[in-house]
């Protein structure tokens, strides 16, 4: 969708770690659309997180120039910006231990002070929608992990973040489960007219994915777009 704006433009990004490390990514540039899901794909050490962390807004060292919604990301309050642009999943999802699946999905809700009964609303339905709200009073050591997983997605998307980071959000779980955990993640960036950056190395979650950005050595390899 050329004519529209980018929600994620992305021009000269470099990243360069402290010695020993050194350089990392090297004029790394692509944008992203409403409702783009895109891979991307890589082998470790290529950077893949580095890049991840820096569009969530956890990495602030870098140099060239990453637009939000045609905005400056470094011109976003860093706060604001992580609570309520992104969503991020890891492959390892910290649920805390002692709160219930209900509980640890409303966290970001709390935190930018949503009232309880809004909160009550938008958690309950995040749940029906990963398939986990049977499950809220449970504590997470009483899920399996694609359970945990799912609760973790809805955890990240109760806020309906305009933009889904996901780091090898499979890497943990088996193949049926990684792929129902990415049709997810599809649908909630459609419905959220957002767009998910999706890390994964599985090549069954690839073929899955219409676009992707292969990333080696720290340098844009190629991009396809299969549509
Ligand atoms: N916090 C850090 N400090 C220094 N070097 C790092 C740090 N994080 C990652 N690196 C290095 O940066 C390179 C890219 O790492 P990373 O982004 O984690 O790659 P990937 O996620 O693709 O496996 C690697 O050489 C890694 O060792
Ligand atoms: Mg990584």
């Amino acid at each position: 969708m050329p004519n529209s704006e980018p929600v994620i433009n992305i021009t000269n990004l470099s990243k360069t770690y402290p010695p020993p490390t050194g350089q990392v990514l090297y004029n790394v540039g692509f944008s992203l659309y409403k409702k783009d899901v895109i891979a991307l794909v890589g082998p470790s050490g290529a950077g893949k997180t580095t890049l991840a962390n820096i569009i969530a807004g956890l990495d602030s060292e870098y140099s060239g120039s990453i637009k939000i919604d045609g905005k400056e990301l470094s011109r976003y309050k860093p706060h604001i910006y992580r609570r309520q642009y992104v969503g991020v999943i890891f492959q390892h999802y910290y649920l805390i231990p002692p709160l219930t699946v209900f509980e640890n999905v409303e966290i970001p809700l709390k935190i930018i002070g949503i009232s309880k009964r809004e909160r009550h609303k938008k958690v309950s339905e995040i749940l029906k929608r990963v398939g986990m709200y049977g499950h809220k009073d449970k504590y997470p050591n009483q899920l399996s992990g694609g359970q945990a997983q799912r609760v973790a997605i809805a955890r990240a998307l109760v806020k309906t973040p305009k933009i889904i980071v996901a780091d090898e959000p499979t890497g943990n779980l088996d193949t049926p489960t990684g792929m129902q955990i990415i049709q997810l993640i599809k649908e909630l960036t459609e419905q959220i007219n957002g767009v998910a950056i999706v890390i994964t190395h599985d090549t069954e979650v690839i073929k899955t994915i219409k676009k992707r950005i292969y990333i080696r050595d720290g340098k844009i390899e190629k991009t396809k777009n299969l549509n």
